[in-house]
């Protein structure tokens, strides 16, 4: 479908992401309706995009005329049939729950004239299988917008199985309209490509804290202050939710296994006594009195390329899947978490060989599947394309 062509839409789900969402669909132009359960969580929706859309306008990023006109767009209600009636599009934005989501793409196909797109935020569940219900597999994407979407610059347009490049097209077009970048992730991989590099690097983390080789406070200290990253892995573990970066541990683990094997003995006890995080007040850290405060002096404990090594060495397996190019690989840790540089820029300037050594170095001293150099990055460093210094490692450098 010719992006032009989306002019109605509905969100399914108005929590903390659907109103977010319906929100930006409303001011770049279309007419949305919000679906939800019940009128509360429709009106509390509906103030959230109030309170976002008056925000933006004391913050002088939007005239209050075109506020009131986006708001104005939009309608909502408890009737899938209501709601599905000459759409364009829906994005399903309900609990990460595969039975749910099945049930409410089935519910969408079922109203949804059959041009329409139907895609999901999900955050890790599988594209394939919520095309699988309906009657348009190949109209059916992810478009996982991250938290929150009014702010946040990036998106993942997820390619399920059966999905058509067409639909990919246009979900990636209508991203850059709501004035965000897409990244392309070409294969259903579980954790697409940010869930999935984080994923990675909080269990090197986790391991070397659990093995002793550095405290939780030095880990954080090199990581922000040494790596020039925004927060340390257990602080922002703790901010994301310990319960939530456990619940994509274990989809990851399930999917790639003892490459993610989880640091069970560090968190598992946090889960069982509910040590969330920031939400909970306790997690890794006590946040009852704010954000925790990571000693600047520690900045030396964890050697940073540690963290590096492995993220390229993920990087390299959403190549090596070709789920993922090394653009949209960058572009996604750096838009979707804030990183200082994507894992494979890094790599290029500072050495796939010398990467390439440490995860081997680390391999021979843990035997753990994390530091298995992928093959991608053997096989770049046997062609000689070890970075920025050579000309050609991930990237093409110019010599100039
Ligand atoms: N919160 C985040 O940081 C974040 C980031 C990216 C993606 N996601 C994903 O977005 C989705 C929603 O997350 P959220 O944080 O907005 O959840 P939420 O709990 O805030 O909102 C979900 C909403 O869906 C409604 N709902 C439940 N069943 C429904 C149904 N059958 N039809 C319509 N609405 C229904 C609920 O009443 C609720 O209002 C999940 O898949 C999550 O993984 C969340």
């Amino acid at each position: 479908m010719a992006i032009e062509k989306i002019k109605k839409a509905g969100v399914a789900g108005a929590g903390a992401m659907g109103s977010g969402i319906a929100q930006l669909l409303a001011m770049a132009g279309c007419e949305v309706t919000l679906i939800d359960v019940s009128d509360e969580f429709l009106q509390k929706g509906m103030e959230k995009m109030k309170w976002s859309l008056d925000k933006f306008v004391e913050k002088k990023r939007i005239r209050r005329e075109d506020a009131d006109a986006a708001l104005a767009r939009v309608s909502v209600t408890t009737s899938y049939e209501q709601a599905g009636k000459n759409i364009d599009l829906a994005i399903e934005v309900v609990p990460e729950n595969i039975e749910l989501k099945k049930k409410v793409f089935a519910t969408l196909d079922s109203f949804a004239p059959s041009n329409a797109i139907l895609a999901s935020n999900t955050s890790a569940l599988s594209i394939t299988e919520m095309g699988k219900a309906t009657k348009r597999p190949d109209k059916v994407a992810g478009m996982h917008f991250f938290n929150p979407p009014q702010l946040m610059t990036l998106v993942e347009v997820i390619k399920g199985d059966n999905t058509s490049q067409e639909t990919v097209a246009t979900l990636a077009e209508l991203a850059r309209k709501l004035g965000k970048t897409p990244v392309i992730v070409r294969k259903d991989v579980r954790g697409f490509i940010v869930n999935r590099v984080l994923g990675a690097v909080f269990n090197e983390a986790f391991w070397a804290y659990n093995r002793g080789e550095a405290t939780k406070e030095g880990i954080d200290a090199s990581i922000k202050y040494t790596g020039g990253f925004p927060m340390g892995w257990f602080e922002l573990a703790d901010f994301i939710g310990i319960d939530i970066s456990y619940d994509v541990g274990e989809i990851l683990y399930q999917a790639y296994g003892e490459r993610f094997k989880p640091c069970s003995e560090l968190i598992d006890p946090l889960i069982k006594e509910k040590r969330y995080g920031q939400k909970t007040g306790l997690g890794f850290y006590d946040w009852a009195k704010g954000r925790p405060r990571i000693p600047f002096n520690l900045l030396d404990e964890y050697d940073v390329e540690r963290t590096w090594a492995v993220a390229v060495n993920e990087a390299s397996w959403l190549i090596h899947d070709d789920a993922a190019n090394p653009e949209d690989i960058d572009t996604g840790m750096k838009l979707g978490t804030f990183w200082p540089s994507g894992p494979c820029e890094h790599a290029d300037r500072i050495g796939i060989d010398f990467l390439l050594d440490k995860l081997k170095e680390l391999y021979a001293k843990y035997k753990m599947e994390i530091y298995k150099p992928c093959p991608v990055l053997e096989n770049y460093v046997t062609k000689g394309w070890t970075g920025k210094k050579v000309g050609q490692g991930f990237y093409k450098w110019n010599s100039n």
